[in-house]
């Protein structure tokens, strides 16, 4: 549906006292289903969740207001995700972009993914054209920078980042009708960055925080995954690998969900080699269940590091 047909669809009268729908208005938007999908996908982060919401509900509004002739600035699209690895921040801009263009005010139902590198050049001279094509191709959607705060490296003086801040500011000003750009990365050096950085702060909308997960909310993140892939745990594995996460949340690296569908596939290959090297003849359910042997063969366990060290 587009603007003006949504328009038509929550006017009934206009008048004065045109009456609005506005419930219709967001049914009709099938924007509820986005974020019911974001609900199943990702366990918790209920503030996350509440706060997409309440900007989808903010566009929607925006949008019934200027089909009205009502004038405002559009709200200010740019956002920053703070947060540690695997706690979903890719997940929501891919739903927040969804939600951008279901509502018109992207083009293109895109998130470019982009670090540093991406951005910045080697040499004099590299960062503004390598700044500009990313901005190019990522224009009419969203791009999202990751590990933003890295742009900004003031013990470098003379660092090319700088220049790549100073071009992704100048577009998220004057081109903000046409690119929703999304900073992401853990809030204290997120936090370091926008204080450096003013004028990039003063240009996002919305700031959203993701707190590390509970190990009880990571356990439910676990059986989601399993669920999902056909596995479970038995009683001692539900067991082993809430110790596992007790133990692995201390250990470097780690990144909550992303770390425990990692474990979750390390299990998966023991239980198959176990499986292997049994023998025997196999039911469904030797087929379906991760045993305790098979979380407790982690180098987490035997040597106390993490199963892989490049795990991120
Ligand atoms: N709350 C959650 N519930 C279930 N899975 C999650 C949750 N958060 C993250 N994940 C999963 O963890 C992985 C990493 O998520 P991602 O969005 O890439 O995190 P980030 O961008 O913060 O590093 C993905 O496979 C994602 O589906
Ligand atoms: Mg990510």
């Amino acid at each position: 549906m587009n603007t003006q047909e949504l328009a038509t669809a929550v006017i009934e009268t206009v008048s004065e006292d045109t009456a609005i729908d506005l419930e219709k208005a967001f049914q009709e938007s099938h924007v509820q289903d986005i974020l019911d999908r974001l609900d199943q996908e990702l366990v918790g982060l209920k503030s996350v969740k509440n706060k997409i919401k309440e900007m989808a509900a903010l566009l929607l509004v925006d949008r019934i207001r200027k089909s009205l002739g009502l004038t405002a600035g559009p709200p200010s699209l740019h956002m920053t995700f703070l947060g540690n690895p695997g706690m979903g921040k890719t997940t929501v801009a891919m739903r927040m972009a969804e939600i951008l263009y279901r509502l018109e005010y992207i083009r293109k139902e895109h998130v470019m993914l982009v670090t540093r590198d991406d951005l910045v050049g080697q040499g004099i001279g590299q960062t503004a054209p390598k700044t500009r094509e990313v901005l190019n191709n990522a224009m009419g959607g969203v791009l999202l920078v990751d590990e933003a705060y890295t742009l900004f490296r003031p013990d470098h003086p003379g660092d090319f980042g700088l220049e790549a801040i100073e071009i992704l500011m100048q577009v998220m000003e004057n081109q903000r009708d046409d690119l929703v750009v999304i900073l992401a990365g853990y809030k204290d050096q997120m936090e370091r960055f926008f204080h450096s950085n003013p004028g990039m702060n003063s240009r996002i909308g919305l700031h959203i925080e993701f707190n590390d997960y509970s190990v009880e909310n990571l356990m439910i993140i676990a059986q989601a995954i399993l669920k999902n892939q056909d596995y479970s745990f038995s009683p001692d594995a539900e067991k082993a690998f809430q110790e596992y996460l007790i133990r692995r949340k201390t250990m470097p690296h780690f990144a909550n969900a992303r770390s425990v569908r990692n474990a979750i596939d390390r299990a998966r290959l023991r239980q198959a080699n176990r499986l292997l090297s049994s023998g025997k003849r196999l039911t469904k359910q030797d087929l379906i269940t991760i045993e305790a042997e098979d979380i407790l063969a982690s180098r987490v366990f035997k040597e106390g590091v993490p199963d892989c060290e490049s795990e991120s």
